[in-house]
């Protein structure tokens, strides 16, 4: 395994860094109090990061998937709001039309994706089907040249923003998770109700919405792949979603670190930088040490993807523990900044709060073991 990264790769690193600190930190107070980031994600579409995995031939900067894990990681140190759009944009709003769709839907969809004049969005969590997806309720009913579909979706990122939805509903109920198939929506398709934003404890400027299909007819060449496939694409599309938000909790952590670092080295208390005393220094050291490890385990897996080997475990391994890397060191990083850690004035409760839903969206933490539990035994052991 060889962790050193290309020289391309290294440059892009440097340019999403330089653009997160120039373009995106001046933003995080507005985005903190609500508001979408439409202009960065022009600005991003500008550079190319909206379609960094998507081959030139249909728009996309034709980068390898390790130099888009980068750009998720330096962009979350920063904004994890951002991150996050970023993330559920590519791997599960534009990937399943890039790697399920016919050549038509890919001609459609996919250069306006890249370019970031449309948003993606992935509609799979219902109500009552959040871990066990596959016994969502939407029901698809094919019809002469259109399905009609009804039912509701929850906790949709970038939903209402978004311009293409990825829904999943059921067109053989009979089947269980073997009868769900995948739709490519528009957002103004009559019948798509955009219900209430979510108030979350974090990521702020990300929308997270309710949606109804009421009666919405959708076009026969909508459906992406063949009918009864799209759990399966719903769950291959997860797979390298999940690495991105391991990168996504992997910035959140670098952040805390950094942050947690720097106070500690400046502030003094009984006459010393309190980082000379061992329960900070030690507390330092873990949380050094578990990000370095979470690091690790995020660039395995991305390097593993760029090369088209198969990745569900290591996804998973990767997001598992990044997720708690996240929540537990922004967790330290306010003990060591004691009364000011708990205030506004510090970014790291902002850290903490949005470390917390990385151990939940894109499978829980208890999923992630369900899956790794699963593909264990199966796979080459070292
Ligand atoms: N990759 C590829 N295939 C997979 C897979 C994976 N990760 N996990 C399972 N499969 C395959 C299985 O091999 C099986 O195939 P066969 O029928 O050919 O054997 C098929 O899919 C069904 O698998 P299971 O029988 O294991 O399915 P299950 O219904 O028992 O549940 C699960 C599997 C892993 C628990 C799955 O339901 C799951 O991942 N749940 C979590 C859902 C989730 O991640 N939701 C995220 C919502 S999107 C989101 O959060 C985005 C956002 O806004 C940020």
């Amino acid at each position: 395994m060889n962790l050193n990264f290309t020289e391309e790769q290294a440059m892009v690193r440097d340019m999403v860094r330089q653009f997160a600190e120039s373009e995106i930190a001046p933003f995080v107070e507005k985005m903190e109090e609500g508001q979408f980031p439409r202009d960065i994600l022009k600005k991003m579409g500008e550079l190319g990061l909206m379609g960094m995995t998507t081959p030139e031939s249909l728009g996309g900067s034709g980068m390898d998937f390790t130099s888009y894990i980068l750009a998720i990681n330096e962009i979350s140190r920063v904004s994890a709001t951002v991150g996050v759009i970023l993330s559920v944009h590519t791997s599960v709003g534009t990937n399943p039309i890039l790697y399920f769709g016919t050549e038509e839907q890919k001609k459609k969809y996919v250069p306006k994706l890249a370019s970031g004049e449309y948003l993606g969005a992935f509609c799979l969590t219902e109500p009552e089907a959040g871990s066990d997806a596959g016994a969502l309720k939407t029901r698809a009913v094919k019809k002469e040249d259109h399905y009609v579909l009804n039912g509701s979706k929850v906790f949709i990122t970038n939903g209402g923003e978004a311009d293409v939805y990825i829904v999943f509903a059921s067109t053989s109920p009979e089947k269980g998770s073997k009868g769900i198939s995948a739709f490519i929506v528009d957002k103004d398709t009559p019948g798509l109700v955009i219900g209430k934003n979510e108030h979350k404890m974090g990521l702020h400027g990300s929308k997270t919405v309710q949606l109804t299909f009421e009666n919405m007819k959708v076009p026969l060449e909508n459906l992406l792949g063949t009918e009864d496939a799209g759990f399966k694409i719903a769950l291959a599309n997860l797979n390298a979603g999940r690495i991105g938000i391991a990168a996504q909790a992997l910035g959140i952590a670098e952040a805390s670190l950094n942050a947690a670092t720097k106070y500690a080295k400046e502030r003094v208390q009984f006459g010393k930088p309190i980082v000379e005393n061992q329960g900070v220094g030690f507390k330092l050291a873990d949380m050094a040490t578990n990000v370095e490890a979470a690091r690790l385990l995020v660039y395995r897996a991305a390097d593993m993807q760029s090369r088209g080997i198969p990745i569900t475990k290591e996804a998973s391994m990767a997001k598992l523990f990044a997720s708690r890397t996240a929540v537990e060191v922004s967790t330290e990083a306010i003990q060591i900044f004691g009364g000011y850690g708990y205030t506004k004035e510090y970014p790291v409760e902002r850290y903490f709060r949005d470390a917390k839903v990385t151990e939940i969206y894109e499978g829980t933490s208890e999923i992630q073991k369900i899956v790794i539990t699963k593909a264990y035994p199966v796979q080459k052991q070292f």
